[in-house]
């Protein structure tokens, strides 16, 4: 892994150092928060991966690196950078590059604003819950169009807008008012799941994310609601 290459922002040293403290439990909270249910979630997004000439799918705000080794398990030629801007996240994954997979997966600490790559570099862009955590979210679908070829895909997972009632309101009462409370209980961060509901409710609902890829320079965007609009994938090219 290599070091940052930027200079933090106030919000982006926050977010960095509130997932450093929650990475040791983050997958297991992962888990256990969502029933299981975002192993299958990840496994859409890596379905939606798309590879080209470079066979290199950028796997951005890579966390514990599950979303790159879903990709490699799908598509066994492909090279995965895997970018984060906190090492303890990243870090927290290694394990789980051993064997065949693992060699081909490239961890890099660095900000999805400013991304260590050359112009069209890579075929396709995964982001899986962390286009959410990043603003302005502009900077960084400028740096996704940049080192996509031309034609190439960026496949964004993220959840829905918590505003929209899902379940009669079931959800939205399991995730403003019983995820902060477990989260607080058992994580060492009693801030994280607080802050997960909370920008899950500020989150624009997916009409409008898609017309915010639409003015960032994507084309044929398209996205698919999963689990009742709990999560929503979204999809969009590089205009050739
Ligand atoms: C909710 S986790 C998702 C991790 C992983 N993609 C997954 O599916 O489990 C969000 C991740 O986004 C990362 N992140 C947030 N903002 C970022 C930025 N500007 N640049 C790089 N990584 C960022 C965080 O450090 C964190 O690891």
């Amino acid at each position: 892994m290599t070091e940052p290459n930027y200079d933090p922002s106030p919000h982006d040293s926050a977010v960095s150092g509130m997932f450093g403290a929650i990475a040791g439990t983050y997958d297991f909270f992962n888990r256990f928060l969502s029933f299981g249910i975002d192993i299958y979630w990840r496994h859409v997004l890596a379905s939606a991966v798309r590879l080209g000439d470079t066979k290199r799918v950028l796997d951005l705000a890579a966390g514990t690196l599950d979303v790159s080794l879903a990709i490699r398990r799908n598509y066994p030629q492909a090279t995965v950078p895997a970018i984060d801007f906190c090492h303890p996240m990243l870090a927290r994954g290694l394990h789980k590059l051993a064997g065949a997979d693992g060699r081909s997966i490239l961890p890099v600490t660095a900000d999805a604003k400013h991304l260590p790559l050359p112009d069209a570099s890579v075929d396709c862009i995964t982001i899986a819950f962390g286009i959410r955590n990043i603003l302005p979210r502009e900077e960084a679908f400028a740096e996704m169009l940049r080192v996509l070829r031309p034609g190439g895909r960026a496949c964004i997972l993220e959840f829905g807008s918590g505003r929209e009632r899902i379940w009669k309101g079931l959800y939205n009462f399991y995730l403003t008012r019983i995820l902060p409370r477990i989260g607080n209980l058992f994580s060492r961060d009693r801030t994280a799941y607080t802050y997960l509901a909370d920008t899950i409710c500020a989150f624009p609902p997916a009409v409008l994310f898609e017309d915010e890829m639409r003015s960032a320079g994507f084309v044929h965007t398209w996205y698919r609601k999963l689990t009742s609009g709990i999560v929503c994938l979204h999809v969009g090219e590089k205009p050739l």
